[in-house]
């Protein structure tokens, strides 16, 4: 590492600076307490495919994990208290630019042909950089002059909405730099309620077909989208149902390519499982990819839920009000498991797991987050998209009104709420 680092008179600003060797990248680790400032002096850098501009200070969150990488070297100044910061050569960014260049020129045929562009899926364990490597070709291709559609079916750790969620979005503009929040037009959102596609595995695989057709229908809209393609992101449950998953999406998609980050054996299964046209292919992962615990996870989603009320900078004011127990109407979607010989006959228990079940307000929805749906109909709640959520912060039975967290003011856009098992604990 070329770095020296220089103390300023306040005892709390830290300043190193780096010079980058062609490919290589600057990774650092912010503090948990306090943000840090890059300053790109020289050359030419990315952070996971967002240009840096030059004498421009880019301020990082505490917390934040990130990677300036550099093609053609550059100089950079890191201000602020990081918990790691170091350099690595060892990047796998020549092999993702590879699979950038081929899906450019993969487009290029489809334009010429009037076919849809390259649907790719992004896939892999835990912590092995996927939803970076999403991010990255998002960039990539929008830098190219497209407007990709981004899929993400981790309902984990949601890129686009809240955890708990299914969402697709058109992407025109790069990543943000400072939060690397992808910046995304319309989104589509679907509930699904709980962190895990394991928790109903037959409702998570009712959405993914249901989103595939919403984003048929908006690449048969729009030629651009059409031929941008479509990049999907997908959770790190990769044996047994999660796997069933995962070619069920490739199928739903119609994917063309298949990345799979890290993992031999996942990789042998999909060229096993998946038909001929499928390229799958095998990538690997960065080095720098940070892994979380149980614990980081667990403040990660919380704080994705916090930021959809309150804007990542606190810069939202969202509302509260009280809600009338009779103004709206509650459901949960999947029952209870019970054998199928409790059944009607002829019905399966995972046919049960997507039914509506009402929900009774009362004191059972304290701390619930609740997907506003777009339904104006029964029939349609389990498939129809939500607007947006509402968190119960307090209910009182005897006057029969619960008081929300709200984006909006008053009142709520339509009386069909879907409970999801997810809580969230407004403090702060
Ligand atoms: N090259 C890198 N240098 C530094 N940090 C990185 C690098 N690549 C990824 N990270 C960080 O590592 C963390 C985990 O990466 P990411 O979320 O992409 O993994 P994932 O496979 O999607 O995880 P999950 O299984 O939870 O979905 C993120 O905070 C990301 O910013
Ligand atoms: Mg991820």
């Amino acid at each position: 590492m070329e770095g020296s680092s220089s103390e300023n008179k306040e005892e709390t600003t830290h300043t190193e600076e780096y010079k980058l060797e062609p490919l290589s990248e600057l990774r650092v680790e912010v503090d948990s307490g306090a943000e840090v400032e890059l300053e790109l002096t020289d050359g030419k850098a990315e952070v996971f495919g967002t240009e840096l501009v030059k004498g421009k200070r880019a301020t990082f969150l505490p917390s934040s994990k990130l990677a300036v990488f550099t093609w053609h070297g550059c100089s950079i100044k890191l201000i602020g208290k990081t918990e790691m910061a170091y350099v690595s050569k060892e990047t796998p960014m020549v092999m993702y630019l590879n699979v950038h260049g081929a899906l450019e020129q993969m487009k290029r045929k489809a334009s010429e042909e009037l076919t849809p562009g390259p649907r790719i899926m992004i896939v892999g364990p835990k912590d092995v950089g996927k939803s970076t490597v999403c991010k990255l070709f998002l960039n990539y291709c929008v830098r190219a002059g497209h407007a990709p559609l981004f899929v993400d079916i981790d309902v984990g750790q949601s890129m686009i909405s809240i955890p708990g969620t299914l969402a697709a979005a058109v992407v025109e503009r790069p990543a943000d730099i400072e939060d690397g929040f992808i910046q995304s037009v319309a989104p589509v959102v679907y509930h699904f309620g709980h962190f895990s596609p394991n928790e109903n595995l037959a409702l998570y695989n009712l959405l993914i077909s249901r989103l595939a057709s919403v984003i048929q229908l908006k690449c048969e809209a729009n030629k651009k989208t059409n031929l941008s393609g479509v990049i999907i992101n997908t959770s790190g449950w990769v044996r047994g149902g999660g796997y069933q998953s995962l070619v069920h999406t490739a199928g739903a998609f119609e994917v063309d390519i298949i990345a799979v980050l890290d993992q031999e054996r996942l990789y042998n299964e999909l060229v096993r499982d998946m038909p001929d046209f499928v390229k799958v292919i095998l990538l690997p992962k960065s080095g720098g990819v940070v892994e979380r615990n149980a614990h980081s996870r667990t403040e990660s989603r919380d704080s994705k839920i916090r930021e959809y009320f309150y804007g990542i900078r606190n810069t939202y004011f969202p509302h509260s009000f009280e809600v009338k127990f009779t103004d709206v109407k509650i459901y949960k979607i999947g029952g209870p498991h019970l054998p199928d010989s409790c059944l009607p006959l002829g019905m399966k228990s995972q046919d049960s797991k997507t039914k509506l079940v009402p929900v009774q307000p009362g004191v059972n929805l304290m701390h619930h987050v609740l997907s506003m749906s777009a339904a104006t109909t029964l029939e349609k709640l389990v498939e129809v998209n939500v607007l947006g959520f509402v968190v119960v912060t307090s209910v009182d039975a005897e006057r029969q009104v619960f008081t929300v967290l709200a984006p909006a003011p008053r009142p709520l856009p339509k009386t069909y709420l879907l409970q999801m098992d997810i809580q969230f604990l407004d403090i702060k």
